[in-house]
């Protein structure tokens, strides 16, 4: 099937798709007529996806889409049926080849507005998730700027511990199947980036707390998602386009999935490695650039930046050679984000170091091993105390980051935990720590350290969703 035929397809089937769920609103699901609705609409389907795995409609503005590009003709005539899916929080329908009769029927009456939804909040993920509807998958666009600031506070946590989950079971998933020598699932992998950028977009705070506080036991996985936040903090704050966004996205997340092919007691390794364990070692970018290039639909991008992402910005890390005749934008992000999360984070060789000694050495290899400007961007938006360290205040009192300040790296706002007596607070409360005394020239509290999270000190629950 060429691209307009499947096109002309598509558009006939969102026709059909709303015409069935007219049907069953007036009929009702057990209706004969419903019924052969239903009918045709699968047949329909089965048929374009004879050739492809999925086939995607989208909201993009007031218009439905298929591939990016909009149906201008249909979307004027079907402006409620649009409306209804936004109220329903659904702005992507996805209909995968290996689709039930029953799963399409159960859809149908979701759209009909005649299927239970979750209590509360009138969420079909659940819904579908709850009969087992697996073939059908709704979602955000997730780049959307509307809700800014409408996630803030603890449901941004929820909604973020559960991208980051995700993003682990995506990860453990790929590796098992690369294993299995299985193709590695893209469109997974664009799902979990959509999923973290929707997240970041709205509030980046909740994520990067998660980065400090999520356990490093799997350490490639939360390394991995931790580097792609990082690295899309800087894209986003570049200001580059959604699209590209997305790509960078993915090749942040796959960046170490050379290391497959690396034995696992190397890279756990405790004591120093020898010229053979360090030459294994040293081959993953490499090896994850061979994998990424024979991934179907894998951005060339993500095989870039895989093989380049050791290079260091004065191209004297390893390969030694780089993979165009410059060092690509993505793999200096990635090499920031690699380097942060990797110094900040305990590992079998090194303790975590401290948010201040992390900015301190880092910003020594600035126009070394890192692009001075984008190692600037980078501080300047998650600060030196990045939300989610543990910090002791010139009073005593401690206290979790909770937001970075964009006036001064240094000075961000704190939620106090312990009083200046080491006496755990029962009701915490927020200060910022760019509040001044009363004469207006001294700052009322400063930051005298960063403590490393342990059992030691509590941490509310709200923050480790
Ligand atoms: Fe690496
Ligand atoms: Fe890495």
């Amino acid at each position: 099937m060429d691209a307009k035929d499947i096109r002309s397809k598509v558009e006939e089937m969102i026709g059909f798709l709303i015409s069935s769920a007219q049907t069953a609103n007036i009929y009702g699901r057990d209706h004969n007529l419903t019924k052969d609705a239903i009918d045709r609409l699968y047949s329909m389907l089965r048929d374009s996806l004879s050739d492809r795995e999925e086939i995607t409609i989208g909201i993009i503005g007031d218009e439905i889409a298929f591939e990016k590009k909009p149906f201008y003709r249909i979307s004027k005539n079907i402006e409620k049926f649009i409306l209804r899916l936004k109220k329903m929080k659904i702005e992507k329908i996805s209909f995968l080849k290996n689709i039930e009769k029953r799963e399409l029927a159960f859809f149908i009456d979701i759209l009909a507005g005649s299927a239970r939804l979750h209590e509360k909040e009138n969420d079909v993920e659940k819904a579908l998730e709850a009969n087992m509807v697996k073939n059908i998958l709704i979602g955000t666009i997730g780049l959307s700027r509307e809700a800014e600031n409408a996630g803030s506070g603890i449901s941004a946590q929820v909604q973020t511990g559960a991208s980051f989950q995700e993003g682990m079971d995506f990860l453990t998933q790929t590796l098992d199947d690369i294993g299995n020598n299985r193709p590695m699932d893209i469109r997974a992998a664009r799902l979990v980036v959509g999923k973290i950028l929707g997240s970041l977009l709205k509030n980046i705070d909740p994520l990067l707390i998660l980065t400090s506080l999520k356990k490093h036991d799997e350490y490639t996985f939360v390394h991995s998602l931790n580097v792609a936040i990082f690295t899309l903090v800087q894209a986003e704050a570049l200001g580059l386009p959604e699209e590209l966004l997305a790509d960078i996205g993915v090749a942040a997340l796959l960046h170490d999935i050379g290391k497959l092919s690396v034995e696992a007691d190397i890279i756990k390794k405790n004591g120093k490695l020898d010229k053979e364990e360090i030459d294994k070692m040293r081959s993953h970018p490499i090896d994850g650039a061979e994998i990424l290039l024979e991934t179907p639909d894998m951005p060339l991008l993500a095989a870039i930046s895989t093989f380049e992402h050791h290079m260091k910005y004065d191209t004297q890390g390893y390969p030694a050679r780089l993979y165009g005749d410059k060092l690509n934008l993505a793999s200096m992000m990635i090499a920031i984000a690699d380097a942060y999360d990797a110094m900040r984070s305990k590992r079998s060789y090194h303790e975590a170091f401290a948010a201040e000694r992390v900015y301190e050495e880092m910003m020594e290899s600035s126009g070394k091993s890192f692009h001075p400007d984008l190692l600037d961007i980078f501080f300047k938006r998650i600060g030196i105390y990045p939300p989610g360290t543990l910090v002791e205040l010139d009073n005593n009192a401690i206290g979790l980051v909770i937001k970075e300040s964009v006036v001064d790296i240094k000075r961000p706002r704190v939620e106090i935990l312990y009083n200046s007596k080491g006496v755990e607070e029962k009701d915490t409360y927020i200060i910022d720590l760019l509040e001044k005394d009363a004469s207006g020239r001294k700052y009322k509290w400063t930051i005298t350290k960063s403590i490393p999270i342990s059992d030691k000190h509590n941490i509310p629950a709200k923050y480790k969703t």
